[in-house]
């Protein structure tokens, strides 16, 4: 049975994280071409040998690039085409995060965290776009985030870069249906990567308050493994979501609805 993403050729920035790995192999599970970029070089290293082993066969190409540098999103495009010749789809992925309170926020937070979590996902799509548009079914998937539409304290930076990619998401689609692209954005929840597993052993909490933080976090009442994020993220990159462009899917465990 063909893969729902056979023929086509993926290009993922935060291949290497929790999210954009997880999407990868999917991705490549089902037929896809990919091109994994990240910052970490050894992360990335380990994903692609990971893939590699998952999916024998699997084609995979690993970028080493910032994203926050604004010649990376050229950088990415020609070694994509040099590779396979065509982009079909584009998922902005690549996110940092900051937890500076509006009231202490520092510049230099607010500038890196809209390089990284904005402008990257608006740089990348313009270079590839001449790509996505030959390609005549293109799709671009970009992460945003629950908090998107519900900010807390704590994250303003990051949560107005989130909202900011559900605007920019939907005036790609506008400008862009003509073209044969549809552009749409996934707002993830409390998903369970290394990251936050890290984080809360640096903070001298366990595994265990994590489950509990997410017990009362949304009506699944668990964390979100990456792959059911990747899910959705390969619906939307496929031919089966052909009319659904211009909208924003929580993929949260129904977060706010507690
Ligand atoms: N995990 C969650 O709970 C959650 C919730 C909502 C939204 N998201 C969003 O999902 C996306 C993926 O998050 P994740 O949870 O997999 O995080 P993660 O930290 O596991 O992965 C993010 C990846 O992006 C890479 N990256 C960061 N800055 C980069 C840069 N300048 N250039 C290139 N690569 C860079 C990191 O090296 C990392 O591999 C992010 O945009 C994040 O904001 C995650």
């Amino acid at each position: 049975m063909a893969g729902r993403l056979e023929g086509k050729v993926a290009v993922i920035t935060g291949g290497a994280g929790g999210i954009g790995s997880a999407t990868g192999q999917l991705f490549a599970e089902e037929g896809a071409r990919i091109v994994l970029v990240d910052r970490d070089t050894a992360a990335l290293a380990d994903v692609a040998a990971r893939i590699a082993a998952a999916v024998p066969g699997a084609a995979l190409v690993t970028l080493v690039e910032d994203m926050g540098e604004e010649a990376a999103s050229r950088r990415i495009v020609e070694a994509t085409i040099g590779a396979f010749g065509r982009i079909d789809v584009l998922v902005n992925n690549a996110g940092i995060r900051a937890y500076e309170p509006l009231a202490v926020a520092r510049t230099e937070t607010w500038e890196s965290i809209l390089r990284v979590n904005l402008l990257s996902y608006a740089l990348l799509t313009r270079e590839a776009i001449d790509h996505l548009r030959a390609s005549g079914r293109g799709s671009v998937v970009n992460i945003s985030s629950t908090h998107a539409v519900n900010p807390r304290a704590g994250m303003g930076q990051y949560d107005v870069a989130k909202a900011g990619i559900i605007s920019m998401t939907k005036t790609l689609a506008f400008e862009e249906a003509r073209h044969g692209i549809r552009a749409n954005a996934v707002c993830p929840g409390l998903t369970l990567t290394p990251f936050h597993v890290r984080r809360a052993a640096e903070a001298g909490r366990s595994r265990q308050d994590l489950d509990d933080e997410a017990k009362g976090g949304c009506l699944a009442g668990r964390w979100a493994d990456p792959r059911e994020i990747a899910y959705p993220i390969l619906w939307l990159a496929s031919d089966e979501a052909s009319y659904v462009t211009a909208t924003a899917i929580m993929v949260d465990g129904g977060r706010f609805v507690t």
